[in-house]
């Protein structure tokens, strides 16, 4: 079967960009990273998709300040030149129209640093630890119009600690990140995903293991 041709958009350093990266190297991955847009200039991980061969380009949203289809408009235009078939935003720190939003329904998908629905939006580890809660992690979702909501794909956990650090979760929460987004664009791009009602399904198998925080020693 024929790779599907994927951009990645991110707005920084592109350590989950990276890790999509890595993995559609594999000759049996059925994407292919086409093309990294960045609306920021400069972005960290602009430099290390060009190291890895990937074209990368940057659209800076800032000029076109509050007009964001604007913007959009000219993202979209790339794309389709580069004939991408799907997208996967890895930290694109930006707000994303309806419009946009529909031109990739069911063809976009977003990772973020919780297990939604808890936790929608930013400093999403500074909150889970404030709220004491004992199990935490990271989350891929087919994006739509409203933010961080959208068809759950895979959800990745991490057991919180007393002594943890929102930096220190952060880092554990990034390694299970860079785990299941590309496991969820495998998913996706080889058609093994469906939506019921909403909810979506995949023939991938689930563990029978529960993750039990704290453990009693
Ligand atoms: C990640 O934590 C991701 O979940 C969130 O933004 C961060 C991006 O990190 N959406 P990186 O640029 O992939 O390293």
């Amino acid at each position: 079967m024929a790779k599907r041709r994927v951009a990645i958009l991110i707005s920084g350093r592109g350590s989950n960009m990276t890790a999509l990266i890595e993995a559609a190297a594999a000759a049996d991955y059925p994407a292919q990273i086409a093309l990294v847009i960045s609306n920021i200039a400069g972005a960290g991980g602009l430099a290390k998709a060009s190291a890895a061969g990937i074209k990368a380009e940057t659209i800076e949203s800032k000029p076109f300040g509050k007009d964001r289809e604007a913007f959009e408009r000219k993202l979209h235009e790339v794309l389709v030149a580069h004939d991408v078939e799907l997208v996967c935003l890895a930290g694109f720190l930006r707000l994303l129209t309806p419009w946009f939003v529909r031109q990739w329904d069911g063809r976009m998908i977003n990772i973020h640093p919780a297990l939604l629905p808890s936790y929608k939006g930013l400093h999403t580890h500074e909150r889970a630890l404030a709220d004491g809660v004992k199990i935490h992690g990271a989350t891929v979702h087919f994006v739509v119009p409203e933010m961080d909501s959208g068809p759950i794909i895979m959800q990745g956990a991490v057991a919180v600690r007393d002594d943890d650090t929102s930096d220190a979760l952060a880092a554990r929460v990034l390694a299970v990140e860079h785990s299941i987004y590309p496991d969820s664009l495998r998913l996706v791009a080889s058609g093994r995903t469906r939506l019921e009602n909403g909810v979506c399904k995949s023939d991938a198998g689930s563990p029978d293991d529960a993750l039990i925080a704290p453990t009693i020693i």
